[in-house]
């Protein structure tokens, strides 16, 4: 069977993520800052790893890689993100958004250029960015939100990069935008539950050729303008 990493994986999407995969007989790699916490992720059935990682520690990253590096993997989710401030013009918080841009931009370049090792020995060779829709440039018709709309917006760039960089070699690195999803980030009033998001998102992936190297979708197959 194929095998995926998840970063994030103890809460939310990334969570709903790795119980996809796992009941359909992938073998997982579940990365969580607090893996000690992580009972959701421990308790699943299947072919479940779990590994403790920060992904802005950029030595554990690496350590990570270099453990795993004789294995194959086939695709690999940078879902692991936070929203930073929700401060208003004029009362940005700096340090926190060089924070959000560490976690939601750097990190998924980080994880990228030390797992592209284990990806190249894998068959499908793809690269999944959870992205938003609030990263849409296009999109945008509102302020506010600077930290995290920059830090996806950042994030795509990031995706298209990757994809000029690894389609050559046969790679298909594409962002997505989960949808408002009920988890302690979208909250509560969002418009669909994560199983949702995931069945949707999962049924993209699972269609992914070379020829979507370098887009932007949302979780319902539909393409979101950059
Ligand atoms: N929910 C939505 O409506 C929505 C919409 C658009 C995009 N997204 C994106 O979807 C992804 C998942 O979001 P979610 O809704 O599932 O959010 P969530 O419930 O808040 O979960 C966020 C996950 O990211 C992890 N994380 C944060 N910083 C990390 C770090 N430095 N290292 C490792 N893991 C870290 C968290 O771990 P801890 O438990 O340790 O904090 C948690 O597992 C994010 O990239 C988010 O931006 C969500």
């Amino acid at each position: 069977m194929p095998t995926v990493l998840i970063t994030g994986a103890n809460r939310g999407l990334g969570l709903e993520f790795v119980r996809s995969f796992a009941a359909e007989g992938w073998r997982v790699h579940a990365c969580a800052r607090n893996v000690e916490k992580a009972k959701s992720v421990k308790a699943l059935e299947g072919d479940v790893v779990c590994h403790k990682l920060d992904v802005t520690n950029g030595l554990k990253v690496a350590s990570l890689a270099r453990s795993l590096a004789e294995e194959p993997l086939d695709l690999l989710i940078n879902n692991a993100g936070i929203y930073g401030s929700r401060a208003d013009f004029g009362e940005t918080d700096f340090d926190d958004w060089a924070t959000t841009l560490s976690v939601n931009t750097l990190a998924p370049l980080r994880m990228a250029e030390r797992f592209v090792g284990m990806l190249e020995k894998g068959e499908r060779k793809t690269i999944v960015n959870i992205s938003s829709r609030m990263g849409s440039i296009a999109s945008t018709g509102t302020g506010g939100s600077y930290a995290y709309r920059s830090s996806k917006a950042a994030l795509n760039m990031v995706t298209k990069g990757l994809s000029a960089d690894l389609g050559p070699k046969g790679f298909t690195v594409v962002s997505f935008h989960p949808g408002w999803v009920q988890t302690d980030m979208g909250g509560e009033e969002a418009d669909i539950p994560s199983d949702e998001s995931i069945v949707g998102m999962r049924k993209v992936i699972a269609g992914l050729t070379t020829e979507d190297n370098g887009k932007f979708f949302n979780y319902d197959g539909s393409e979101i303008d950059w």
